[in-house]
């Protein structure tokens, strides 16, 4: 087997060392040691935009906040299923994932981020969040950390607990959309999702591509 090579290394804001690494066609980004994400297979983060942007009774004219770029499939996906009209906000933490994304990552999607209707914010997704005006979204989509339990990040528990709830139903429209990756669709963030007002629901996806057999989750949470 190939060798895997260092493409680039960076700093999370966190102190967090990040390196992009590569073998033949395959990409990996690492945090810390432990892999963040990987292109071996794409189907779980497409799933997070399509389920998502499924569930919206109207596509037309459609804003939508999208956390983490990873290797910008879910923002491809979203992408691919939202008109023309449609505005795609992408927050991402680290600005060297922004910068691969316009470098040697960006064909592994079909290079979103040069989609005109895409804009992208450098930053926590719950500065976003905070910052946006009542109703100014019709879906955000997350998908920044493991899923809502066990979190790898605590920093990112606010976003997956009642009070970053609260404030995401606050932002999005009547009928408007919370979806969020999950490693798994064990646990009670369905709770927590009707306890911040939202009609909640969870779809388990199974990977079609190299890690096929292994099966992941969106939780949706639906503002009536
Ligand atoms: C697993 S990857 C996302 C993969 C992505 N769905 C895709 O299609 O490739 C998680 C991403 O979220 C970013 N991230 C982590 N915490 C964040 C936060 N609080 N706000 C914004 N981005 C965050 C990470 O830097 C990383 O790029």
């Amino acid at each position: 087997m190939r060798p895997w090579e260092t493409l680039a290394e960076a700093d999370a804001p966190d102190g967090e060392r990040l390196v992009l690494r590569r073998r033949g066609h395959e990409y990996l980004i690492v945090v810390g040691g432990w892999d963040l994400m990987s292109s071996r297979d794409d189907t779980t983060a497409r799933a997070l935009s399509t389920i998502g942007i499924d569930a919206l009774r109207e596509r037309a004219g459609a804003r939508v906040l999208i956390g983490g770029l990873g290797m910008g499939y879910t923002l491809a996906a979203a992408c691919d299923a939202l008109p023309s009209d449609a505005h795609i906000e992408v927050a991402e933490l680290v600005p060297a994932v922004v910068e691969w994304n316009r470098g040697p990552l960006a064909d592994l999607a079909g290079r979103p981020l040069e989609d005109p209707r895409v804009e992208v914010f450098v930053g926590e997704v719950a500065a976003r969040i905070k910052a946006a005006k009542a109703g100014e979204f019709d879906a955000i989509l997350l998908d920044v950390d493991n899923g809502p339990e066990p979190l790898a990040h605590e920093e990112n528990a606010w976003l997956y607990g009642r009070a970053g709830l609260r404030e995401a139903h606050r932002v999005l429209r009547p009928g408007g959309v919370f979806g969020v990756w999950s490693y798994s669709a064990e646990g009670s963030f369905d709770r927590t999702l009707k306890s911040a007002g939202f009609e909640a629901s969870v779809h388990k996806v199974a990977n079609r591509g190299r890690d096929r057999g292994r099966t992941h989750a969106i939780w949706l949470g639906r503002r009536r």
